[in-house]
């Protein structure tokens, strides 16, 4: 069962005022057909892109039945979703969520794109609530947590949206709400300290490890800039245990 999507009640006002820019420079990406990145405009656009490498590597260790439809979320997915929807041996079904899938959708109507899923509305910090716990076997987060308004929550929702046995994957850009100079939604900095997720905002700092605690297969790894694009850090694990806050955050 879902819900309609709510939108956080915290700081919300100034995250949508933020968020002008986001619309903006994807609205450029649609009309463009993807500006400088015309390979990831025609992966998004193609109905049988295959499954993302990064996704089918992680298959393996997740607990799955052969022809089972594999239930994906991508959250925070922008205006396409690059996770792919083809693979030998699944079905795939992409719930792809995003706050601004409003705008976007508009402007995917006016430049025509037909025939890929479409976002629904939804946000980190209350998707839990939209579409239930335990309900996808792959949460897939590419490039948005640290967008969010809350991540600590964001992270939280994502390892309890994702049913136990399945697979969470989040990828960022180290640091990128110090390299943007803290303009539009770039308000929170991911980053690997001592193999350690953490957040930082402006010398504020927490471990987001503590949330992960209980999950298995956890995986860093780093890949390094390819010269067009920033580097980008992968964490994934297996989802074994629900988070418990306060087991987690008291000292
Ligand atoms: C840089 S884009 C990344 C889009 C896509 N995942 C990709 O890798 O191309 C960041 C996205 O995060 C979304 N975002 C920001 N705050 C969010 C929130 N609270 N919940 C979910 N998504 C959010 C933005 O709307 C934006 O579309």
């Amino acid at each position: 069962m879902t819900h309609p999507p709510t939108p956080p009640k915290t700081d919300a006002a100034r995250w949508r005022a933020r968020a002008q820019e986001e619309v903006g420079f994807w609205s450029k990406w649609i009309r463009t057909g993807g500006m400088r990145w015309k390979e990831g405009f025609e992966r998004k656009t193609d109905p049988d892109a295959p499954l993302a490498p990064l996704v089918a590597q992680f298959l393996p260790e997740l607990d799955l039945t052969p022809g089972q439809t594999l239930e994906i979320l991508d959250i925070g997915s922008g205006p396409l979703s690059w996770v792919g929807t083809s693979h030998p041996d699944f079905d795939i079904s992409v719930t792809a969520v995003d706050p601004l899938a409003e705008e976007y959708n508009a402007e995917l109507d006016r430049r025509g794109v037909q025939g890929v899923g479409r976002p629904v509305k939804g946000y980190f910090e209350t998707a839990l609530w939209q579409f239930g716990p335990d309900r996808f076997d792959i949460v897939w987060c590419a490039n948005s947590l640290d967008h969010s308004i809350d991540p600590v929550i964001g992270l939280y929702n994502i390892v309890n949206l994702c049913r136990d046995g399945g697979g969470v994957i989040l990828m960022f850009h180290p640091d990128e709400a110090e390299r943007e100079e803290y303009v539009g939604l770039h308000q929170w900095n991911l980053n690997i300290e001592s193999e350690r997720l953490t957040l930082t905002r402006k010398g504020r700092r927490f471990d987001m490890m503590k949330l992960l605690d209980g999950q298995q297969a956890i995986r860093v790894q780093t890949l390094g800039s390819t010269g067009r694009d920033k580097p980008r850090v992968v964490v994934s694990f297996r989802k074994t245990a629900d988070c418990n806050l306060s087991e987690l955050l008291t000292v």
